[in-house]
């Protein structure tokens, strides 16, 4: 009795801390009336609201799902502080046709709420689509160059990513996000996602177990994981964090490209197996789950309760540049 007390009293401190011009009885009837359910059983104790799922990590970063937090709670903590997160998108090639897409979703979903920078990288920015965004939020293209295998596009990105932080991206931005272009938006993809370090559990690995990820297995490359090591199998299609984090990750990544590259070996999955070599020896501090980046040719089982942000289904021929 004590405890749902003691708990009570922790909530409506919590809620009065909210900057609502509210009284505490106003803001009693306000949690008692306005949310969900499984919110109101908050009130008498904190329990774990996804089972089904792993939602914690043994280094105690938490994995984020649907059910795992309180969108509303999140919003209440992080838009006062009127952070801007920068956005690198890569539409190289034929890879620009995804551009449209990935932007109008983004707007409707992407930190609604918040400033975003978006950083376009492109060798034709004519044609970056035209859009009229949300206050507070930008489109910054980069001119590139064509490179003409796609291994190589995947390569170099690690490299402009650094120097876009060196350039502008640290004056600029608190987190960032590097985002693969040929995915659209469906739902909210908000600032839960935010902390130091982010990675996602891969769509297609996430169920597997570690002897089954694709990870570098030449102990030659600057990438080499042994069998019997790993967490998860990261994607390479979305990570972010702190822009220092992020700066930190691209530079080592990019230097162990550069190391492999010279030593002619090209790892299995180029920049996704050096991000993820990186992520084993730097655990991420936040685990997000594949609802922040699905794969539709998997359907949506139980545990996927929302499809967030999803690959746009292509032809690789179609798209990839000598493929
Ligand atoms: C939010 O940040 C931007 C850019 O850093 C600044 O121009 C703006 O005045 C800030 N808004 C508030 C309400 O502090």
């Amino acid at each position: 009795m004590c405890y749902i007390i003691k708990t009570f009293i922790n909530h409506l401190l919590i809620l009065t801390a909210l900057p609502l011009s509210c009284s505490p009885l106003a803001l009693l009837w306000l949690c008692l009336s306005q949310l969900p359910m499984s919110y109101m059983s908050c009130i008498f104790q904190l329990s774990p609201r996804r089972t089904d799922v792993l939602t914690v990590t043994p280094w105690l970063a938490p994995v984020v799902w649907e059910g795992t937090f309180d969108p509303m709670l999140i919003d209440a903590i992080y838009k006062p502080m009127n952070l801007t997160v920068a956005a690198t998108v890569f539409a190289v090639g034929k890879y620009i046709m995804f551009l449209q897409g990935f932007l109008e979703s983004a707007e409707r979903h992407f930190l609604v709420g918040f400033r975003v920078h978006y950083h376009i990288f492109t060798d034709e920015p004519e044609k970056v689509p035209p859009l009229t965004l949300a206050a507070g939020r930008q489109i910054i293209v980069h001119k590139v160059h064509k490179l003409n295998r796609w291994q190589d596009i995947s390569a170099s990105r690690m490299q402009l990513i650094q120097k876009v932080i060196e350039d502008r991206v640290h004056r600029e931005a608190i987190y960032m996000f590097c985002l693969d272009v040929d995915a659209k938006f469906y739902s909210r993809w908000g600032a839960e996602a935010l902390e130091l370090l982010v990675a996602q559990m891969h769509s297609w690995f996430y169920r597997e177990q570690r002897h089954g990820f694709t990870y570098e297995r030449n102990p030659a490359s600057k990438a080499y994981i042994p069998n019997g090591e790993g967490d998860f199998y990261y994607a390479g299609a979305l990570f972010g964090g702190s822009v220092g984090e992020v700066y930190k990750l691209a530079k080592m990544c990019h230097s162990h490209l550069e190391i492999d590259r010279a030593n002619g070996i090209e790892a299995l999955w180029q920049e996704e197996s050096h991000l993820n070599w990186y992520l084993l020896h730097n655990k991420p501090s936040k685990v997000l789950s594949p609802e922040y980046m699905w794969d539709n040719k998997k359907g949506q089982p139980g545990e996927i309760k929302v499809i967030r942000f999803s690959q746009v289904p292509k032809n690789y021929k179609e798209v990839r540049e000598n493929a």
